[in-house]
């Protein structure tokens, strides 16, 4: 991508996107600018699109976006010329493609064969684009045994219908859903978008939820464990899990890199 600019367009925190679409872009020799969005004008009035229209007077080539507004992205697609390239880097409760590819290559670099894992995904599933793209990605690729754990409060009704329209069973609790699972994923409480006293708070969550070793111990001895990050300890994850021998977390880090690098070439490589 020797000549092409990548701007990195973050409206929502990030540690680990962003850097690895940076370092991906370094890696490609493209010329990546981070915009730093809260000294940005946006926080003088300026429009999303009055911005992002500078941007391409700047020649931008390629703009990787994380907004905390569902389908800001897709808009900001819809508005740039066809020249212009506009990747997803996370938007609201959505999708975050790029997680969901890297989660997919994790799980085949580690076990192979999609038609045969059974994929645990534990957590708040309502408010995680993390597991609407892996679910996504995972049907795709012929997964066959997909199940999505959480309190009702996380997996309501609807939700629950939707899944179960796309082939995942959905559990209330952990035990019954990870048992024999080569794949167990879990999800932080996006507590930023959801309403106080939706989900027990902190230890209560992880009395009910958290991954533990008893827990792991009903799932495939050779199960991996993944999650996305953030990570709260205790929460969602006990520290010696995460940090265990089946933990691949810091594998689905480094993996990133190589996806980053693969979805900028594809959408504009020559
Ligand atoms: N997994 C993920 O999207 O992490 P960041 O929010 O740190 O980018």
């Amino acid at each position: 991508l020797r000549g092409k600019s990548v701007f990195n367009l973050f409206f929502e925190n990030s540690t680990r996107t962003r850097t690895t679409f940076e370092i991906a872009a370094n890696r490609l020799s493209a010329d990546i600018i981070n915009l730093d969005i809260p000294t940005s004008s946006t926080s003088k009035g300026e429009s999303l699109m009055d911005t992002i229209d500078n941007l391409i007077a700047m020649q931008a080539d390629i703009f990787v976006v994380r907004h905390n507004i569902s389908k800001a992205p897709i808009e900001i697609a819809n508005h740039v010329p066809e020249h212009v390239h506009v990747i997803n880097a996370g938007d609201g409760s959505h999708q975050h493609p790029t997680q969901g590819l890297l989660d997919a290559y994790t799980m085949r670099h580690f076990k192979q064969d999609f038609s045969k894992l059974k994929v645990a995904i534990i957590g708040d599933i309502l408010h995680s684009r993390v597991a609407k793209s892996n679910i996504h990605a995972l049907t795709t690729l012929g997964c066959h045994d997909i199940r999505a754990i959480g309190p009702e409060s996380l997996l309501p009704t609807d939700l629950a219908k939707d899944l179960s329209a796309l082939g995942v069973k959905v559990f209330h609790k952990v035990e019954d859903g990870i048992k024999d699972a080569d794949v167990v994923m879990t999800l932080r409480i996006q507590k930023e978008r959801m309403d106080q006293g939706q989900v027990p708070e902190g230890a209560a969550f992880f009395s009910q939820f958290g991954l533990n070793a008893e827990r792991l111990a009903l799932a495939k001895p050779d199960a991996i464990v993944m999650h996305p990050g953030p990570m709260n300890r205790g929460v969602e994850i006990d520290s010696a899990i995460a940090d265990g021998k089946q933990s691949v977390i810091l594998n689905q880090v480094t993996f990133g890199i190589a996806i980053r690098m693969a979805v900028m070439s594809i959408v504009a490589g020559n």
